[in-house]
């Protein structure tokens, strides 16, 4: 049985509590997971670029057995005019899984995965939920139960900042709150199925377009780059919204127990310091290196463990 992880809003309590229990015990106990993916064969296309994800997902299928093709931004016919469809009906065929970005909406992963065994959203342009997985793997790393974080979120409302939404609430206790630029937050459909969340297990979440009078009290200050892989931003004096929301000492310093994040690339001097992101309260490579087991994690879950 193949199954897809397209958004986490396909995914039960259960199954996002198995990908991130089992990407963090394989982070602990290396070396525990065999070849489940043995006589799979998994595609990795990326139409957009990538250092973790694409080499977490390679690396990962290939560590659990199965055997690889990698197409890059210029190597489908997609490129030529031929549809989505067409293109999902010929790799479903011949693939077992496909691990997919594009800078298009969830929407395209589902029209691939109509035909193809198991479809991995590995970004797209409205949801990163394989980044959020590894994120929550690094948080119960670091932590032991996610359930009663409180967690701050500086920086552009983007595909990283909707999969935490979606998947942060679902933690009993979770306090999610966001300081994003005007014209720059989560998409408000996200933020009230975040809010919805947040009601059915007891978390709260909070959205607002300044970094006054920030939150009292914080466990991690998350943040993100002000360039989204994939997009650009119409606006050319954008950069001016965003200038109020770098993470620097300043910031960190009101929180001196917390851990800071960042999803990476980083580009130190415009949504971070290079203080902060290299200082000794940051887990961003820590963050970068469980991309790799929570891909795995993903990719024994999608093919049946
Ligand atoms: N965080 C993240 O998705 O990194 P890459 O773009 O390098 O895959």
């Amino acid at each position: 049985m193949a199954r897809d992880i397209i958004s986490l809003r396909d995914l039960s309590d259960e199954d996002i509590e198995w990908i991130v229990r089992r990407g963090a015990e394989i982070a602990t106990n290396r070396r525990t997971w065999g070849e489940p993916l043995r006589d799979k064969v998994i595609g990795i296309y990326f139409s957009k670029t990538s250092t973790r994800t694409r080499t977490a997902f390679t690396t990962g299928a290939l560590r659990l057995g199965a055997r690889v093709i990698t197409y890059g931004p210029g190597d489908l016919q997609l490129n030529t005019g031929e549809s989505l469809e067409d293109t999902a009906r010929v790799l479903g065929d011949m693939l077992d899984g496909l691990v997919v970005r594009t800078a298009g909406p969830v929407a395209e992963m589902r029209t691939l995965a109509e035909h193809c065994g198991s479809v991995v959203n590995a970004m797209s342009e409205d949801e990163h939920p394989t980044q959020a997985l590894a994120d929550l793997t690094t948080l119960r790393q670091r932590f032991g139960e996610i359930a009663g974080l409180r967690v701050l979120y500086v920086g552009e409302g983007n595909n990283t900042a909707a999969a935490l939404a979606l998947a942060l609430p679902r933690f009993e206790g979770v306090s999610l709150e966001l300081r994003t630029p005007k014209g720059y937050g989560l998409a408000p459909e996200v933020l009230a199925e975040a809010r919805t969340l947040a009601d059915t297990y007891g978390s709260t979440v909070e959205e607002r377009h300044h970094m006054d009078s920030l939150p009292r009290a914080m466990d991690v200050v998350y943040t993100t780059r002000w360039q989204t892989t994939g997009t650009s931003k119409s606006d050319p004096n954008w950069r001016q919204a965003f200038e109020p929301f770098r993470v620097d000492a300043d910031v960190v310093g009101n929180y001196p127990k917390a851990v800071v994040m960042h999803d990476l690339p980083a580009h130190r001097g415009e949504e971070i310091t290079a203080e902060v992101l290299d200082g000794p309260s940051s887990i961003a490579f820590e963050q970068a290196r469980n991309k790799l087991y929570s891909a795995m994690a993903a990719l024994e879950w999608c093919h049946g463990r």
